[in-house]
């Protein structure tokens, strides 16, 4: 694992979007997984800042998401469909026919990640996967647990997640309970894997997963066994590592 300690939010979103878009000018046809959240939009900006600039194509590129809130279309300006379209996909101009999420419309979990998995499988093994970090450890929306989970699956939302994600909606009676979300497996299986954190409030969770034992209790620790991790976090994010 190769750990990055930026100065702050800024330099964080400006190293790990130097990573991505070499990853993209490297290899113009690749399979990059995708993070929602606060953490990766300052990448993103600089992604499509790039892209207008004319230094970066992303018409090859193929993405694959982590994952959607189960009950939430691309209409909905909460759902992660949204999301990635209005921080990165217009902006960079991204084919929609290239990307892919879990489809949090579809009410019969099985069927979704049925069908996401396979979608997985047809996209290929990520070159290089993007991940956040939650509060409390978890990566995509694989919550602790006392088993990590391998597969596409539709996820319980922990208290700590709901709480933490309110802050995107009207009130938090309003925030979905369930998710879709890409399991263990194909997150493994991405050739790199790159993890950005900001911010006091992720401190501990960054402590935890990086600097303590691997256990499902704390998802994002299971990165220590993956050969080609960086992990790029600013000094607060870093501040109970010291
Ligand atoms: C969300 C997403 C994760 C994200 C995490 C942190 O619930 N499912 O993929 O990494 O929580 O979000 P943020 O970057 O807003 O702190």
């Amino acid at each position: 694992m190769r750990l990055l300690v930026c100065e702050n939010y800024e330099e964080m979103s400006l190293r790990a979007a130097e990573i991505l878009a070499s990853q993209v000018r490297l290899k113009p046809r690749c399979v990059l997984g995708l993070a929602t959240g606060s953490t990766p939009v300052g990448a993103y900006e600089r992604l499509v800042e790039m892209h207008r600039q004319g230094s970066l194509d992303f018409s090859q590129v193929t993405t694959v998401n982590l994952d959607e809130y189960k009950g939430l279309g691309g209409e909905n300006d909460q759902s992660y469909v949204f999301f990635m379209r209005a921080n990165l996909f217009d902006g960079a101009e991204i084919p929609p026919e290239h990307t892919h999420f879990p489809d949090g419309t579809d009410p019969d979990s099985v069927r979704a990640c049925r069908l996401y998995e396979e979608a997985l499988a047809a996209a290929g093994r990520q070159d290089l996967q993007l991940l956040g970090l939650g509060r409390n450890g978890h990566i995509g929306f694989n919550e602790p647990g006392d088993a990590f989970v391998p597969g596409v699956h539709c996820v319980d939302l922990t208290p700590s997640t709901i709480d933490a994600n309110k802050r995107f909606f009207a009130s938090e009676e309003e925030v979905p309970r369930q998710a879709y979300t890409m399991g263990m497996r194909a997150i493994f299986a991405a050739r790199r894997i790159l993890l950005i954190a900001s911010g006091k409030d992720k401190a501990e969770a960054v402590k935890r997963s990086f600097f303590g034992p691997v256990t499902p209790k704390v998802p994002a620790s299971i990165l220590q066994l993956h050969p080609d991790v960086t992990v790029i976090v600013d000094q607060e994010a870093y501040s109970e590592c010291r």
